[in-house]
């Protein structure tokens, strides 16, 4: 076991995230460690580096938390049966975010502690780099469902023709929404630009529109009543996207209650609709209710379709080599200008 290892802190507020290195750290009680070798970038890293926000806690700080690599110590009382043995590949959300601001728990370092609820195997036919574009994008669109009360068990059959709408489908968010819908039998409406309709068709929406068409919120509610199909719930994935859900919403969801969840942070202000409640994306801030939560969402749902073949890696992957220091920023300042249908990995 290494002692020390290479990492990329954030030294204070504001400054370049810096390649330094770090105390290697043991696993505490419902912690395992694990060698990273691939890991994802999310806004969120770019909105900590860039902005502090949301606030770090301290400095220096080490952010990310999409890992996928080798499971190198398991903390002592940590539940065995539930992971694979030490040395087998895993996926981990490896986030400093539920763990007080820990520098050892960020995923930008080539070793990270993380709790055990959020490591999985990652299947043998996956590699490291598409394993690492799951954690947060699928933690986020399945507690999207829990936010909107939908149990992740649900499974409608076609008869129930429940629908949903997906606001920014080709999004990492977006896209893992579509595919858990699918999972749980709603038939999907989703938006995109137009050049992802058949891939986001052939992740699991059943009709895709162009969010940039002045037209789309009409073709919408047209297509669902077409299919006779009831709308009353939506995920508004993206910013600018809240407005149009309940447009959509206002014409579909008949004498039902809406539901909205929204996955940006909600503006104050924002748009609202009558008999609909609206909730940002956010699992709860108790601690051992969000442990559960988060062992049902990584052990259960992923886990068990993961090994069915119902989840595949999504959206495309963008590949970003140059390592820890240069492949990281290099990520970022990519992010800052803007993705279409990408995930950013890079190998570590
Ligand atoms: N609440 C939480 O816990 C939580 C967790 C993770 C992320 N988030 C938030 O969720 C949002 C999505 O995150 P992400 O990582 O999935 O983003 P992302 O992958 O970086 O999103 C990029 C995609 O957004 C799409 N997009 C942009 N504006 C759009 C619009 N007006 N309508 C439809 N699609 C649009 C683009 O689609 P096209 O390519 O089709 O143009 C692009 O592919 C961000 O605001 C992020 O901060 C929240």
């Amino acid at each position: 076991m290494t002692q020390t290892h290479p990492a990329l802190i954030l030294p204070e507020k504001g400054s370049p995230l810096t390649l330094t290195t770090r105390p290697t750290p043991t696993p505490d009680p419902n912690e395992v460690l694990i060698e990273i070798k691939a890991l994802a970038l999310n806004p969120i890293d770019l909105y900590q580096r860039d902005f502090g926000l949301p606030p770090i806690p301290s400095c220096p700080a080490v952010l990310g938390s999409d890992v996928t690599g080798y499971l190198r110590a398991i903390g002592p009382n940590t539940p065995p049966s539930s992971l694979p043995p030490i040395g087998s590949r895993v996926i981990a959300l490896a986030s400093s975010y539920y763990q007080n601001g820990s520098p050892d728990h960020g995923a930008f370092q080539k070793y990270a502690l993380a709790q055990y609820e959020a490591v999985i195997p990652l299947p043998d036919d996956l590699s490291f780099e598409q394993g690492a574009v799951f954690p947060l994008g699928i933690m986020t669109a399945l507690t999207g469902w829990t936010t909107m009360d939908i149990p992740l068990n649900t499974r409608f059959t076609p008869e129930d023709k429940q629908g949903v709408l997906i606001w920014g489908a080709a999004s990492s968010v977006g896209s893992f929404a579509v595919q858990t819908a699918k999972i749980m039998g709603f038939r999907v409406y989703a938006t995109a630009s137009e050049k992802h309709h058949e891939y986001i068709k052939s992740l699991g929406a059943e009709k895709a529109f162009d969010y940039k068409d002045q037209d789309v919120v009409r073709k919408i509610i047209v297509a669902v009543k077409e299919d006779g199909v009831k709308l009353y719930n939506a995920h508004a994935v993206v910013d600018g996207a809240l407005q149009p859900v309940l447009d959509v919403l206002k014409q579909t969801k008949g004498e039902y209650h809406a539901k909205v969840v929204n996955s940006p942070a909600l503006k104050d202000g924002h748009p609202t609709l009558e008999d609909t409640t609206i909730r940002f994306n956010y699992p709860s801030l108790e601690k051992e209710e969000r442990d559960k939560h988060i062992k049902g969402i990584f052990h259960g749902f992923v886990a068990e379709n993961l090994k069915e073949g119902k989840l595949v890696p999504s959206p495309n992957l963008q590949i970003e080599e140059g390592g820890l220091e240069e492949g990281v920023n290099a990520g970022l300042d990519k992010l800052s200008d803007g993705v279409s249908g990408k995930k950013i990995v890079v190998p570590i």
